[in-house]
């Protein structure tokens, strides 16, 4: 196992199926730092999934939670954090991710994210009558706000969860 001394939390940003999740736990585990996941800490806090919290609550209410969340876990020793992917277009949270941590896009293409989100049934804002058209609006309204992070990494069809470790390490 490598030993790094994490200075920073690495925060993981991007599009919903970019491997934000996958990608962090692997990193977390290859750096042996904490792993935190701000989806998961709102639904362990709230007793209930996002997707209940949407329709429940509505999404401003998640929004709130969500920096509430981010500013509290970027408050804490160095570790990898993986964000959802609405997280990082709220400018405040934009900027307590740049002073307490080093944001890292996976920027995925479309395709890839449509093939990993397709079976699911987790995510509230693909619940349309023409979930790829959203998708795929969505990444093109999102794209120039996830360029705004530090650190890029294009996160091909084949990569494997190893080999995007890897390159994110050495972005590092
Ligand atoms: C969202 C992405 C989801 C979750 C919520 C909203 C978004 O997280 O936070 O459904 O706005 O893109 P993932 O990126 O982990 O799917």
């Amino acid at each position: 196992q490598q030993r790094y001394a994490l200075r920073r939390t690495v925060v993981l940003v991007g599009m919903m199926g970019s491997g934000k999740t996958a990608i962090g736990r692997a990193l977390s585990q290859r750096l042996d730092v904490p792993f935190l996941d701000s989806d998961h800490e709102i639904e362990t806090a709230a007793n209930a999934t996002i997707a209940e919290i949407f329709a429940r609550d509505g999404e401003p209410f998640f929004r709130r939670r969500e920096s509430e969340v981010i500013a509290r876990l970027l408050m804490g020793s160095p570790c990898i954090l993986s964000t959802g992917g609405g997280a990082f277009l709220a400018k405040r949270n934009r900027k307590q991710i740049k002073k307490h941590g080093v944001a890292v896009w996976l920027n995925a293409p479309l395709p890839v994210l449509w093939d990993r989100v397709r079976h699911k049934d987790s995510r509230p804002l693909l619940r349309t009558a023409n979930p790829y058209a959203t998708l795929s609006e969505i990444y093109d309204a999102r794209t120039p706000i996830y360029a705004k992070a530090k650190l890029h990494l294009a996160v091909g069809h084949r990569a494997t969860i190893e080999d995007t470790t890897s390159s994110v390490m050495s972005l590092l």
